[in-house]
C-alpha cells in the first residue's frame, strides 16, 4: 500500500482523476475490508479534490445507510426513490445535479452543498451502495466526473464486492 497519496498539482481535474485511480487501485489490492476500502477511497477522494463531502450510502434492508465518508455530519438513513441517492438507487443510474435547490425532493444534509453527483455500484445486476459527492459550488459537476467515477465504481464492483 502507498504511504503517501500523489496529487496531481495541475488545476486540470481529469490530471488528477488519471493519478489517483491507480493507487485507489493500488490501496484497496491487498485488503479485503469493504469498510476499510470505502473509508481510505472517501479519503483519497477527499484529499485529492477537497470535495464539500464524498462518501458512501450502502444498501441494506432495502434502505440506503450511511457508511465511510469525509465531510460534515449527514443523514444516515434514505429511502429508496428519495433524494438524489435514493433516486440513483430505484434508477440504478448516475445522477448529475448542477444545482440541488431544483432538484424535486433533494435532502439537504448540509445547506452549503449546492451542487451533487451520484454514481450507483452494482453487484449481482443489482445496486449495492451509492458513492455521492458533493460541493460547495454550483454546477461543480460535468460528464467527465460521471465517467471517472463510474470507472471508479467499476473498480469496487471488480476488487472489492
Ligand atoms: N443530498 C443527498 C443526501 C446525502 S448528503 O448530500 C450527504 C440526497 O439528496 O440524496
Amino acid at each position: 500500500m502507498p504511504e503517501n497519496l500523489s496529487i496531481s498539482q495541475s488545476s486540470d481535474r481529469r490530471a488528477k482523476y488519471e493519478i489517483l485511480l491507480p493507487q485507489i487501485e493500488a490501496l484497496i489490492a491487498d485488503e479485503s475490508n469493504l469498510i476499510a476500502n470505502l473509508a481510505n477511497i472517501s479519503a483519497a477522494l477527499k484529499q485529492t479534490f477537497d470535495f464539500f463531502w464524498v462518501g458512501f450510502y450502502l444498501v441494506k434492508n432495502n434502505e440506503l445507510v450511511l457508511g465511510p465518508f469525509q465531510g460534515p455530519i449527514a443523514c444516515t438513513r434514505i429511502q429508496k426513490g428519495k433524494g438524489v441517492c435514493g433516486t440513483a438507487w430505484a434508477k440504478g443510474e448516475t445522477i448529475i445535479v448542477p444545482d440541488v435547490d431544483q432538484f424535486p425532493g433533494h435532502i439537504a444534509c448540509s445547506g452549503d452543498s449546492k451542487s451533487e453527483i451520484v454514481v450507483p455500484v452494482f453487484k449481482n445486476g443489482e445496486v449495492s451502495m451509492i458513492l455521492d459527492v458533493d460541493s460547495n459550488q454550483l454546477n461543480d459537476f460535468d460528464k467527465m466526473d460521471a465517467e471517472w467515477l463510474q470507472k471508479l465504481a467499476g473498480l469496487i464492483e471488480s476488487k472489492i464486492i
